[in-house]
């Protein structure tokens, strides 16, 4: 077995309480990541995504840090290494690309200049050179009439075309991870389809492999090949994107798949997921979806459940995972 290029080991997030106990947000997550996979990271807001996104890419809010764990990139231990030596990764190494390219992109520098800044510094390109290659990257993003747009202001692109400059930046040193935080979210559907297809077409070109971050499942059903579902900071539920979604194991993620549009049965009721989303400042002991789940039994409110291999490769964190797949087939 290949090192993975990325491997999340006990990630614990949150923040830290010299008098008193620390608050957990993201709760000892483990997930691997291989050379060119496309992996998605799905649930609802709140559940700790972004965060496990800024801790790869060391760009944590100030006063939330990560309390335990390792994140592993090529072999390489990214928690605790030295600024200096961790920033020199991002751009060659590992890019992120936001939901809201506004916040990510500087208004008072034209965009081919802000794409052409990252090769510069860490493809050691002259400027010449490294606007040419801003402007091939953004021809390979789609946008028309690349030359001209390299000098326009971010206000002065639409929604669409401001994402393909992320994307194009974001891309544009050769990154091998892409970290997307709901990079279409903001973006109305068949803009959202466009800008997906270019994503999924330059990775597979240039082999980066993708995190990819959304509370949609048919933008991971689209895009990623494996995922990790998570719900109060934890995984409750791993694997295959076609396994998961064909016979899922942890009743939120029957939830979520519920309660979602699903273009090949139009007429299909959506379910709801009732209650609410929980209150990180309140742990309970157990299961934190269970006050929310038909299936709950009082073992669920007593301790976490442990994750257990379903199926090859298929892992749920629910000990009524069997009782869930005979309810399915019956
Ligand atoms: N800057 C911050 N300071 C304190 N808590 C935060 C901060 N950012 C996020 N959180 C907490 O972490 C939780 C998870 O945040 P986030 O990772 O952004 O969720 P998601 O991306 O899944 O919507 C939030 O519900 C919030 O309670
Ligand atoms: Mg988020």
């Amino acid at each position: 077995m290949e090192t993975p290029l990325l491997s999340v080991k006990s990630l614990t997030i949150g923040i830290r309480r010299p008098k008193g106990s620390d608050t957990i947000i993201v709760d000892d997550l483990s997930f691997d990541i291989q050379q060119g996979e496309r992996f998605g990271i799905v649930g609802e807001s709140g559940s700790g995504k972004s965060l496990t996104l800024r801790a790869i890419a060391d760009l944590l809010p100030k006063g939330v840090k990560v309390l335990s764990g390792s994140i592993l990139y090529n072999g390489a231990e990214l928690v605790g290494m030295p600024t200096a030596q961790r920033r020199k990764l991002m751009g060659p190494e590992i890019a992120m690309i936001f939901q809201e390219p506004m916040t990510a992109l500087n208004p008072v520098i034209r965009v081919g200049d802000q794409i052409a800044e990252g090769p510069r510094r860490y493809l050691g390109l002259s400027k010449k050179a490294a606007m040419e290659l801003a402007i091939e990257m953004m021809a390979k993003t789609g946008i028309p009439d690349p030359a001209r747009r390299a000098r326009a202001y971010p206000h002065e692109l639409s929604g669409g075309l401001r994402q393909r400059i992320m994307i194009a930046m974001a891309l544009s040193c050769g990154p091998k991870l892409l970290l997307c935080d709901e990079p279409t979210t903001a973006l109305d559907v068949t803009v959202q389809h466009q800008v997906l297809k270019v994503l999924e077409e330059l990775c597979d070109d240039s082999g980066a492999a993708l995190a990819f971050v959304t509370h949609d499942l048919a933008v991971v059903n689209q895009t990623c090949s494996d995922l990790a579902v998570m719900y109060a900071g934890h995984i409750i539920e791993a694997g295959r994107v076609k396994d998961v979604f064909s016979d899922p194991r942890h009743p939120y993620t029957k939830g979520l798949l519920d309660s979602a549009p699903d273009f090949d049965q139009p007429d299909r009721d959506l379910v709801p997921i009732p209650g609410f989303p929980p209150n990180l400042a309140a742990r309970t002991a157990g299961c934190a979806f269970a006050p929310r789940c038909a299936f709950a039994v009082d073992a669920c409110t007593v301790a976490i459940p442990p994750t257990l291999e379903v199926a090859p490769g298929h892992k749920a964190a629910c000990i009524e995972s069997e009782r869930i797949f005979e309810g399915i087939l019956a």
